[in-house]
């Protein structure tokens, strides 16, 4: 069993499914009577609604500005009253959409990817999770889904997505010994997922 508060992320492309299984995780969870709280990146402070508006495409800024404001938005979240860190000192599992993870992934399009990491170093000492979920599915496929949804974001595109994935299989090899980080094989089915998600977290295996 997981600690009482434990800090698991969820990663992965566009589309990936990362919504659905937090709310399967949570339910899960809250039935073993756990105390869980789901939370998301970009967040919902001041600099997250900012970048919502530039992945909104409703305001445009060079991606390499894009890169502090997810670093600042994130020290935002930890540090925020009712943010990480106040959730997890109450003893609350904390399940979060998206977290460091996405940035070195999104941002190394543009940036150099050691620079996003070091910009990020800080939200690391504050709050390193226990456990990054990778739900892993070919790019085609999430666009497919993503394409249902309407409006594409500005990195909702085939080209970058592929990039994007990339960057996330680089990272796992270059992080190997400093996060602990699970790959899901994300093109099966909601259930089959969730099953092996509940296996890792509540060490059923
Ligand atoms: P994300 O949060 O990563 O963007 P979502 O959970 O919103 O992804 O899923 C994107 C779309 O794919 C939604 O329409 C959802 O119903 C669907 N979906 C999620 N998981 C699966 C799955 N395992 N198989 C097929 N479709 C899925
Ligand atoms: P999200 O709403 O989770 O998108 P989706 O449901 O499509 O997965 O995330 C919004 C977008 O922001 C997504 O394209 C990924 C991007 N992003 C970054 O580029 N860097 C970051 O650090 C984070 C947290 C998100």
């Amino acid at each position: 069993m997981i600690n009482e508060n434990a800090f698991i992320v969820f990663e992965g492309i566009d589309g990936s499914g990362k919504s659905t299984q937090i709310k399967m995780l949570a339910a899960a969870l809250s039935e073993q009577g756990m105390s869980v709280e789901v939370t998301a990146e970009p967040s919902n402070g001041d600099i997250g609604k900012l970048l919502r508006s530039y992945l909104k495409k409703e305001k445009v800024t060079d991606n390499r500005a894009i890169a502090p404001l997810f670093a600042a938005d994130r020290i935002d979240h930890i540090t925020a009253k009712g943010g990480i860190l106040d959730l997890l000192n109450r003893k609350n599992t904390v399940l979060c959409d998206r977290y460091y993870l996405s940035s070195y992934a999104y941002q190394a399009i543009d940036c150099d990817m050691d620079w996003v990491i070091e910009l990020n170093r800080e939200a690391q000492r504050l709050a390193k999770p226990d456990l990054h979920i990778f739900l892993d599915l070919p790019c085609e496929i999430s666009m497919e889904r993503v394409k249902n949804r309407g409006e594409t974001e500005l990195f909702e595109q085939l080209d970058r997505q592929k990039k994007i994935r990339e960057n996330f299989f680089i990272l796992f090899e270059k992080l190997k010994d400093e996060e602990n980080i699970f790959i899901v094989d994300a093109t099966k089915s909601p259930e089959e997922i969730a099953q092996e998600i509940r296996n890792k977290v509540l060490c059923t295996e």
